[in-house]
């Protein structure tokens, strides 16, 4: 039996048709939810374990997103511009893994190149609590303000940097409240216990990430389930998706549980159905 979601309703007040229009083109109208798939690794990780060749790992996975996160470099060598998928265009960076504080961004990309490459949103971190706090929530309302000119909607990610462990309801309800303060549309943050308490807080649509792969599938479905349950509208999930040996079976099953609510075990059996469909060769570590 099918336990009922919870269902939060945030509705956003927005000014400009344009951008109701691309908020709507990513996050489905009919169910309220989104899977967005997350391949914008490497701005600092570089050649992340399986997004390797970002069109090697992105082709036969897009057409069951409804937007596809990636940075200005992988839209324009690896994404087709023939494709009809929402792009989410990352547009903050300047550190990379070799450093141990992945705080110090900036903005990397102008709204006129966004708009340029017709995207349908645009993504930066902020590193609420860290030395450079200020720096990234200035780079965000700099992004607001760009992006309301354009019709062009922002999505605030709840970074954390090399520190997981900060992931607490505490930390991310705050960090979560003041990306919706200073004007973010949508918000990417972590999944965590207690996440009800982050989705109640937040006025405005959150999704959140798979973070590093887990140990099963059956973790990452549960993490999905629990999330919806309890507020969010989809999830914005990269390497339990790609780093799985059986991708496409993998992002059917997290489309079951966002936009079907189905549980975790239906989910098991749609992965378990769908695992002949693409496979991926155990072959590079990164
Ligand atoms: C970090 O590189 C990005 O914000 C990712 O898009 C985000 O962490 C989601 O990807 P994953 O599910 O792999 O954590």
């Amino acid at each position: 039996m099918k336990t009922a979601f919870v269902s939060i309703v945030k509705v956003i007040r927005l000014s400009s048709w344009g951008l109701k229009n691309r908020l709507s083109s990513m996050i489905r109208p009919e169910t309220g939810r989104s899977v967005m798939l997350a391949c914008d690794h490497g701005y600092f990780m570089g050649p992340t374990h399986r997004l390797e060749v970002p069109r090697k790992t992105i082709e036969p996975l897009i057409r069951y997103a409804e937007a596809l996160a990636v940075t200005r470099g992988v839209l324009r060598t690896s994404v087709d511009p023939k494709w009809q998928t929402p792009i989410i265009l990352r547009v903050s960076g300047g550190t990379s893994v070799l450093r141990e504080d992945l705080s110090d961004e900036g903005l990397t990309v102008s709204m006129t190149d966004a708009v340029r490459l017709n995207v349908s949103a645009v993504a930066l971190s902020i590193f609420v609590g860290t030395d450079h706090e200020k720096q990234t929530l200035l780079n965000l309302g700099k992004l607001v303000d760009d992006g309301e000119e354009m019709g062009i909607p922002v999505m605030a990610i709840t970074a954390v940097g090399k520190e997981l462990e900060k992931r607490d309801a505490r930390y991310l309800s705050l960090s979560c409240r003041v990306a919706a303060e200073i004007g973010a549309h949508v918000v990417k943050t972590y999944y965590c216990d207690d996440f009800h308490k982050v989705a109640e807080s937040c006025p405005v649509p959150l999704v959140v990430a798979g973070g590093p792969k887990l140990k099963s599938e059956a973790d990452a479905f549960e993490l999905t389930y629990n999330a919806l349950k309890e507020g969010a509208v989809g999830v914005d999930m990269g390497r339990n998706i790609w780093q799985n040996d059986h991708p496409v079976a993998m992002i059917k099953a997290i489309r079951s549980i966002v936009h079907e609510n189905c549980t975790v075990k239906e989910a098991i059996e749609i992965y378990n159905e769908n695992k002949s469909m693409h496979s991926v060769e155990n072959s590079i570590t990164a």
